[in-house]
């Protein structure tokens, strides 16, 4: 994912979270943004402009009238350049002159000057977050257009704890990325993606499972959230990968709860795309206590589970996208086209367990898409950016 050619404007006000805006600065930076930071005067209370002129290559602004090398309308120049606007951390002070039209400094200056979308993201003791008239002028600002980002829960700087804090920054470059990465091809679809690996319970302590991590199909989640999908991810109980920010995350465990769960999510959906590892056999029974063990061998009866793709194959509604994955260890592509048929899909992406760099665990991924049109082989890539293809492929069809 990049920020290659956008321009990102900073806006820093002065609260003591103004300390974590280098760190955002410098992600945006590495993403290939061109980044451009306004302060207020008290921001540079906690921090230099010169923090933020290092890493961005670029001057950082504070006042109206300082001296400008192009001869420029400052404020107008950086407000037309940006294709986002981040103000982080908003002060009670900040968020009320924005939200009346106040422009008494450069960074209300810019903000009422800027088209382009607008993130806010108020940090500040509780008391006067929750203050009325904070909350009246957030609700103004939203009315207005600006994304309020929700502020986080935690220690406070002022002692005691509860809402108020700015968000890591790790989100705060998500929503910059949500807000201007991806062309919109996805906004106003429903997505359902599934991901990881089933359990199926043998006794209270073991389970029959598989290697899939869950890594894959939170690439394709996040890929489309970026898309600007309204996505729901079903995520295996076992991934350990961190929730897959603006996205529904619903857990699920054995191949029955993940039918369960997308009987319910996907049959109104625009698309599905099964990531998800699903078990074909579960034990016939599960032991109530733990099975101790015995000196003779141990046969475990197996029972089948649901094909739930193609269950949904089977009682989809037209205009239902479905995508399945298949890997396969020898006739990848005579094996997948087969499931392509036989369950019904749209698409499915096809992977060999035995090609270098591809499989679980690892963050890449060597597949060939496979349609009733054909195959395209795909060169060795990251899961992110088969995530993007994915995305797009999923739009055009959807168009
Ligand atoms: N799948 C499913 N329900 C199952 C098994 C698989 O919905 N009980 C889905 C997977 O999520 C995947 C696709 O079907 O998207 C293909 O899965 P795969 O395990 O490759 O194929 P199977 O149909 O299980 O066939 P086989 O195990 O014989 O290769």
């Amino acid at each position: 994912m990049t920020l290659q050619g956008k321009t990102v404007l900073l806006g820093v006000s002065g609260g003591i979270a103004a300390y974590k805006m280098p760190n955002v600065a410098h992600a945006l930076k590495k993403l290939g943004a061109d980044v451009h930071v306004v302060m207020t005067r008290n921001a540079t209370q906690f921090i230099t402009p010169l923090v933020f002129e290092t890493l961005t290559n670029n001057r950082c602004v504070v006042g109206m009238f300082e001296h400008n090398e192009k001869c420029e309308v400052e404020h107008i120049a950086l407000a037309q350049a940006a294709d986002v606007l981040l103000i982080a951390p908003a002060t009670a002070n900040v968020a009320a002159k924005l939200a009346h039209g106040i422009a008494d400094d450069m960074l209300t200056t810019v903000t009422l000057a800027a088209a382009c979308p607008k993130l806010i993201a108020p940090a500040m003791n509780t008391q006067m977050l929750q203050n009325a008239v904070t909350q009246d002028n957030l609700a103004r600002l939203r009315g207005y257009g600006f994304t309020v980002i929700p502020p986080a829960s935690g220690t406070l700087a002022c002692g005691g704890a509860g809402s108020g804090r700015l968000p890591d920054e790790e989100l705060l470059v998500d929503h910059v990325l949500r807000a201007v990465a991806c062309e919109q091809d996805l906004r106003g679809r429903k997505v359902v993606v599934t991901a990881g690996a089933t359990a199926e319970p043998l006794d209270p302590v073991r389970v029959l499972t598989n290697r899939s991590t869950g890594k894959m199909g939170y690439a394709v989640a996040r890929a489309c959230m970026l898309h600007g999908a309204d996505v729901t991810l079903l995520a295996a109980e076992s991934v350990a990968l961190p929730p897959v920010p603006f996205v529904k995350m619903v857990s699920f465990t054995t191949a029955a709860s993940l039918f369960a769960a997308v009987r319910e999510h996907a049959m109104n959906a625009d698309a599905l795309v099964m990531a998800a590892a699903v078990a074909d056999y579960r034990p016939a029974s599960v032991a109530a206590g733990k099975i101790k063990k015995t000196d003779t061998a141990l046969t475990l009866p197996l029972e089948r589970t649901e094909d739930i793709l193609a269950w949904v194959g089977a009682h989809k509604p037209g205009e239902l996208f479905t995508c399945g994955f298949s890997m396969e260890t020898e006739n990848l592509l005579e094996n997948s086209a087969a499931k392509l048929k036989k369950k019904n899909l749209d698409l499915i992406v096809a992977n060999d367990l035995g090609t270098p760099g591809a499989g679980f665990g690892v963050d890449t991924n060597v597949v060939t898409l496979i349609t009733a049109d054909g195959a395209e082989a795909l060169p060795l890539q990251s899961k992110e950016d088969i995530g993007h293809i994915l995305a797009r492929r999923i739009a055009e069809a959807l168009r």
